[in-house]
């Protein structure tokens, strides 16, 4: 009987180990990238470590991805000499720690739909409590505002 417990809990572990050590966070969940989604309300609550990865799902064709700068975010604008990512099944791994910014290229799906995403990254050796570091974080977050 022990044994055979030992063999469960061995099982769990491998499955679950894997996951603790690089989180996959399907953007918008079931929604996927889309307009009229809030995705400030998405993300929060949410620890993004080095390592993680974004998985953005949507229809080819009809939405894409595009990493922008602070500016850009507030701006729905994008670099023009930087391609997005276009195969509606887009993995971004967050390879470094800090702000990323995340727009959808198609006209007027940021700046009217609201397509946009804001996160901190951690660093990977950052280890979950709560601080006023990570409150700072949370509180500095911009606020969704309607229409934008
Ligand atoms: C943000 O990106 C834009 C291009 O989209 C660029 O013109 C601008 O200089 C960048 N700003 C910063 C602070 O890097």
């Amino acid at each position: 009987m022990a044994s055979s417990q030992l063999f469960i809990i061995l099982a769990i572990l491998a499955i679950v180990a894997p996951s603790v050590l690089a989180t996959d966070y399907v953007v918008g969940d079931d929604k996927g990238w889309t307009t009229n989604f809030d995705y400030q309300a998405w993300a929060r609550g949410k620890m993004f470590v080095v390592g993680d990865n974004l998985v953005f799902h949507y229809p080819e064709g009809v939405h894409n991805v595009l990493k922008v700068n602070g500016t850009g975010f507030q701006q729905c604008a994008g670099p023009a000499s930087t391609a997005p990512l276009t195969s509606g099944h887009d993995v971004i791994t967050l390879a470094n720690p800090g702000r990323k910014w995340y727009i959808c290229g198609a006209p007027n799906h940021c700046a009217a739909g609201g397509q946009k995403l804001a996160i901190t990254v951690m660093p990977s050796s950052f280890a979950p409590s709560p601080s006023p570091l990570s409150a700072k974080y949370v509180a500095s977050s911009p606020s969704p505002t309607p229409g934008c």
